[in-house]
């Protein structure tokens, strides 16, 4: 783990120190083939409010996600000798081990892949509590299971008809638009991949006309460029890699997919392998001045992309960046966290990661007792707590992303 020198780059060398492995126990959904909405569900609708617009709505159906990127978004493509997001602590929290997920337990992916059944379920505000609730009982369990999608790797393992049946995660963590220093497939891979399958007659014309693509980026590409290249041209390399991106939206969206959400890039100058130098008090404004030029090009090429597509709707921004930050700075999502710029994990030394032991077994990291009082989990990957924080921020957008 050379990441010593990474704080020397304006982007810190980070999620690429993160290698992972195998499929993720919750990758196991596609064991049973629910009929989803094929009744309506769930059978007590009529009990709970709908949230939405004063009538019944249905949810766009069969509603499948596909997912491209980094570990923001990987529940477990990377082989399991990769590493990290397969090792303790990694799934403390859920399921109590790991699951090849960058965090404790579930992450951004799993959140959104059920945003359709806690519309379902509940009150907007309550849908937290309501989950966590659904879930140490196990209530259920296997039905929440269904919307997060397989991943890739598992699903040559799977049942070609269950691979059908839900959409598919191409993320891998440590990646980028472009390649970078672990050898994972590039984003252009990914699409690759999403493309066979279609090819292959896994999804439908129709399925994916009524389908949501998440696609993350989460700086990868930055820390690769600033290895390689120290002195490099970082603006010109921004315009590229935000350039890249929007054709790599645009080749998912021509593939047939209805909806094309892109994340925008996190606040990366807040992250703890940043802020470890002060103590995890203050934000590198200077790494978020470089953030903001990258979200202002995605938000621009969104909107371009949706004006040559002749609709104001096919792409959409999910705003990671004003989610962590409305956390972060304005304590707003649930649940609430005191110190939320502190890390759970981390190093015991800046040479070393959540996870890391020595030939003799000795843990070479610090975890904190409670990881879900935590925003961070590790330095740079949130906790589940964490997501759920955020992903309650971006409620009200998801809500029109996945209702049309
Ligand atoms: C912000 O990060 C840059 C690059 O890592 C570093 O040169 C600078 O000193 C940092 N600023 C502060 C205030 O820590
Ligand atoms: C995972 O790693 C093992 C051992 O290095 C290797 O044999 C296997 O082919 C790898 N699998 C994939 C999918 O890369
Ligand atoms: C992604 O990797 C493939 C090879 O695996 C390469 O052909 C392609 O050029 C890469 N994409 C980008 C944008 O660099
Ligand atoms: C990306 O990496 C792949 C191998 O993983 C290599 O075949 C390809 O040439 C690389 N592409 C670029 C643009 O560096
Ligand atoms: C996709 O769905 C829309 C309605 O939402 C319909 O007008 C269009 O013809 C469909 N396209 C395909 C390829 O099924
Ligand atoms: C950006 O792309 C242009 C054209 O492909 C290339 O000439 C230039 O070197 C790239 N800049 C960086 C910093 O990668
Ligand atoms: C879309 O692009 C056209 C041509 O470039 C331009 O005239 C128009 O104003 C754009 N519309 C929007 C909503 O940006
Ligand atoms: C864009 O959105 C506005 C407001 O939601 C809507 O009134 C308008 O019809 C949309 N335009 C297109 C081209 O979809
Ligand atoms: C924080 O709250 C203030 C006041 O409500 C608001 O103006 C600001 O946009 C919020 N910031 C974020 C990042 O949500
Ligand atoms: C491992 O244990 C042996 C014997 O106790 C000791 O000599 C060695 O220094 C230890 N290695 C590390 C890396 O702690």
């Amino acid at each position: 783990m050379n990441s010593l020198t990474a704080l020397s780059f304006l982007f810190p060398l980070f999620l690429l120190s993160f290698l992972t492995g195998y499929q993720g126990v919750e990758g196991l959904p596609i064991r049973h083939p629910w009929p989803r909405y094929r009744h309506p569900w769930p059978p007590y609708r009529s009990k709970l409010p709908v949230i939405g617009r004063g009538h019944f709505f249905r949810p766009m159906r069969p509603t499948k996600l596909f997912v491209f990127g980094d570990s923001y978004a990987d529940t477990g493509n990377k082989n399991i000798t990769e590493g990290r997001a397969w090792k303790f602590p990694y799934g403390i929290s859920f399921p109590g081990r790991p699951t090849g997920r960058f965090s404790d337990g579930i992450l951004l992916t799993d959140y959104i892949g059920r945003t359709q059944f806690y519309f379902y379920m509940t009150n907007i505000y309550d849908l937290p509590e309501i989950y966590d609730n659904i879930y140490t009982r196990n209530i259920a369990a296997r039905f929440l299971m269904l919307k997060t999608p397989v991943t890739y790797h598992w699903s040559k393992f799977g049942s070609r008809y269950l691979n059908s049946r839900i959409g598919m995660n191409f993320a891998y963590g440590g990646t980028g638009v472009y390649n970078t220093s672990d050898n994972d497939p590039n984003m252009t891979d990914q699409i690759n991949f999403f493309e066979q399958q279609i090819k292959d007659h896994l999804y439908s014309p129709a399925d994916l006309n009524s389908s949501l693509a998440l696609v993350t980026l989460s700086g990868n590409d930055y820390s690769n460029f600033q290895e390689k290249n120290p002195d490099g041209d970082i603006l010109g390399f921004q315009f590229n890699l935000t350039n890249q991106l929007k054709a790599d939206l645009k080749r998912i969206h021509d593939l047939g997919v209805k909806k094309v959400a892109v994340a925008t890039l996190q606040p990366v100058g807040c992250l703890p392998t940043v802020t470890v130098s002060n103590d995890y008090k203050k934000c590198n404004d200077s790494i978020e001045m470089l953030v903001s030029f990258h979200n202002y090009y995605v938000t621009t090429a969104v909107a371009d992309l949706n004006n040559q597509t002749n609709s104001n709707s096919s792409f959409v921004v999910l705003d990671l960046h004003n989610g962590f930050m409305s956390v972060l700075t304005n304590g707003t999502g649930f649940p609430k966290f005191e110190d939320p710029m502190k890390p759970c994990c981390m190093g015991v030394s800046s040479e070393y990661n959540c996870g890391d032991m020595d030939k003799n077994g000795t843990r070479l990291y610090t975890m904190c007792r409670n990881p879900r009082e935590y925003f961070f989990w590790d330095s740079v990957h949130p906790t589940q707590a964490g997501w759920r924080a955020v992903y309650t921020t971006m409620l009200p957008i998801l809500r029109k992303i996945l209702f049309f």
